[in-house]
C-alpha cells in the first residue's frame, strides 16, 4: 500500500539509529517493506481470533483450536519482525492507529460469518499475506538485508502452512457439501 503514512518510520531520531553496515537508503527500503507487513500481521491475528470468538456450528471444536493455533503463530511472528526494523537502525509499528494506515488486509465487523465463509477469508488473506512476504523478501535481498529475508523465509512457510491447512478444509467443505 502506497499511501503516505504520518507516522514517520524512517530517518530514524537518533537514539534510535541503530549501528548497521548497511546504507540509509538500504535501510529505508527494508523498513518500509517490513512495516507493513508487520500491520498486516496484527490485523490478521485479530480477525483469526475475532473467528476463534465468534464461531458457531457442527465444526466447533475443530475450528476453533485451529484458529487458536493459527493466531498463536502469527502473533509469534510479529516480535520478531519489527525487532528486524530496530536491528539495523529503522523504527517500527507505534500504535493502533499506525496499524491501520498501514493495514492492506480488511478487518471484518460482520455480526455472523458462516464456517465455511471464515474458512475462505481467511485462506484469501492468508494467501495475500504470503505474496506480500515473497516481495518483501525480494525487497531485503535486493538492499543486502539477507538476515531479515531469512527470517521472512521462515515466516512465509508458516503463512502457506496456514494456508494449506485452510485449502484442505475447503475442499473437504465442497466435497460434503
Ligand atoms: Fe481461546
Amino acid at each position: 500500500m502506497a499511501t503516505a503514512v504520518s507516522v514517520k518510520t524512517f530517518p530514524s531520531p537518533s537514539k534510535l539509529a541503530t549501528p548497521t553496515d548497511l546504507r540509509p537508503e538500504e535501510v529505508q527500503a527494508v523498513t518500509e517493506a517490513v512495516n507493513p507487513l508487520i500491520a498486516d500481521t496484527f490485523a490478521l491475528y485479530v480477525k483469526t481470533k475475532n473467528f476463534h470468538w465468534h464461531l458457531s456450528g457442527s465444526h466447533f471444536r475443530d475450528y476453533h483450536l485451529l484458529f487458536d493455533e493459527q493466531a498463536e503463530q502469527i502473533l509469534g511472528s510479529i516480535d520478531l519482525l519489527a525487532e528486524r526494523v530496530r536491528k539495523i537502525g529503522g523504527t517500527t509499528i507505534r500504535s493502533i492507529s499506525h496499524i491501520a494506515e498501514l493495514q492492506t488486509i480488511s478487518d471484518d465487523n460482520d455480526e455472523l460469518v458462516p464456517p465455511g465463509e471464515m474458512i475462505r477469508r481467511l485462506t484469501d488473506d492468508n494467501g495475500r499475506m504470503a505474496q506480500a512476504q515473497r516481495a518483501a523478501i525480494e525487497v531485503c535481498e535486493k538492499n543486502r538485508d539477507s538476515v531479515t529475508a531469512n527470517v521472512l523465509q521462515e515466516i512465509l512457510d508458516g503463512t502457506e502452512r496456514r494456508r494449506w491447512f485452510l485449502f484442505e478444509i475447503a475442499q473437504g467443505m465442497d466435497n460434503t457439501g
